[in-house]
């Protein structure tokens, strides 16, 4: 393996090439984007697709995100696009959204996990879209994670996950966002949110109009009528047991009455983890939730490194970026909510 470290602003041509024809051979290559890295490969090559989801441990019937870099590539990749979605792509791209189409032939049913689909992106990082460009080739890239693992928003994450069995990091230092992309699919209408991401509910309807927001996407429920195949596997759950109190009013006495019985690190605002006792991950400010987007995943990894025997996280309004950070923070508890003091005699001797 081999990592490179490269200006997220201003990529050096040279690692780029690198990387570029360890794509172009079929090899595997982790890069930055807007919202997490990515595990990539030739999305047109079914040898090189089967290689990502080896590395990653992933069930192969879940398809990957198929990123572009211009919209010569998306008419090779999808068709049927309509002219209104054509027109949104346009607006929005390159950026967090990820738009599921009908895919060409040329896809192989590797990269859609046999499905007649295919989700599409253009992300908003030059490392991303110089590597794109200069392999000449639409890349195939789930997040870079082991799949027990959050989603990696530095090269470091990379290498721990998956030291040995990637050709090339490219390390272009923290991601922007944190959070995946969300995801829409737009072959129905209205169209359906799959994941909620950086780019908001609130935005989408502003373009789309109506948009069907599904049960099991607000609940992040994992379901078995899975309408992204990725919604029917048990996501990234700590190690540790972890907790979402639901009220902020009682957050404080929630860590504390845990805190009389088990090591319990707070996972929490600035704001709330002001008056609290060690251990505690301060993920950012309620003033802007973006800075706890841009930390959630690594305070995962964080309280599972850490010494203590549980986390409790803080819940944040799910609106805006918060719908996602809601989202990811429900899996990652396995849906341990607590509303009341009493709820955490419940919880004692998990
Ligand atoms: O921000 C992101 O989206 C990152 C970066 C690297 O671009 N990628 C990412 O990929 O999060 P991944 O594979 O971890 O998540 C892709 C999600 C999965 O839940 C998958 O099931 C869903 O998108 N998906 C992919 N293709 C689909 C399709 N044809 N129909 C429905 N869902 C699809
Ligand atoms: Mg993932």
């Amino acid at each position: 393996m081999i990592r490179l470290k490269v200006d997220p602003l201003n990529p050096e041509a040279d690692s780029i090439r690198k990387a570029a024809e360890v794509i172009k051979a079929g090899g595997l290559v982790a890069f930055p984007t807007e919202t997490v890295y990515g595990l990539g490969a030739d999305a047109l090559n079914p040898r090189a697709v089967e290689g990502i989801f080896r590395a990653k441990r992933r069930p192969m019937d879940n398809p990957l995100i198929v990123h572009i870099a211009d919209f010569e590539q998306l008419e090779e990749v999808a068709k049927d696009i309509s002219e209104s979605v054509m027109e949104i792509a346009q607006k929005v791209w390159p950026g967090p959204l990820t738009l599921v189409l009908k895919k060409r032939d040329v896809v192989p049913p590797e990269t859609t996990g046999g499905l007649d689909t295919v989700a599409v992106r253009m992300p908003a990082h030059p490392i991303a879209l110089q590597l794109i460009r200069e392999s000449e080739l639409p890349i195939a890239a789930p997040s870079a994670n082991l799949a027990t693992r959050p989603s990696p928003t530095t090269a470091d994450h990379v290498e721990e996950d998956l030291d040995g069995s990637v050709d090339v990091i490219l390390d272009g230092g923290e991601t922007f966002f944190g959070v995946e992309s969300t995801v829409i699919n737009v072959t129905t209408t209205p169209p359906v949110l799959l994941r909620p991401g950086p780019f908001t509910v609130e935005e989408l309807r502003n373009l789309f109009g109506d948009v069907i927001l599904p049960k099991e996407v607000v609940e992040a429920k994992e379901s078995a009528m899975a309408l992204a195949p990725g919604m029917k596997y048990k996501h990234y759950a700590p190690t540790k047991p972890l907790y979402i109190v639901e009220k902020n009013s009682i957050f404080s006495d929630v860590v504390n009455l845990f805190r009389q019985r088990r090591k319990a690190v707070a996972l929490c605002s600035a704001e709330t983890c002001a008056d609290l006792a060690p251990p505690k991950i301060v993920m950012g400010t309620k003033e802007n939730l973006y800075t706890v987007a841009k930390n959630l995943f690594k305070s995962f990894r964080e309280l599972d490194s850490m010494d203590g025997d549980i986390g409790v996280m803080e819940s944040f309004p799910e609106r805006g970026i918060g719908l996602a950070i809601m989202n990811r923070a429900k899996k990652a508890s396995a849906h341990r909510v607590i509303s009341s003091l009493e709820d955490v005699e419940r919880y004692a001797n998990d």
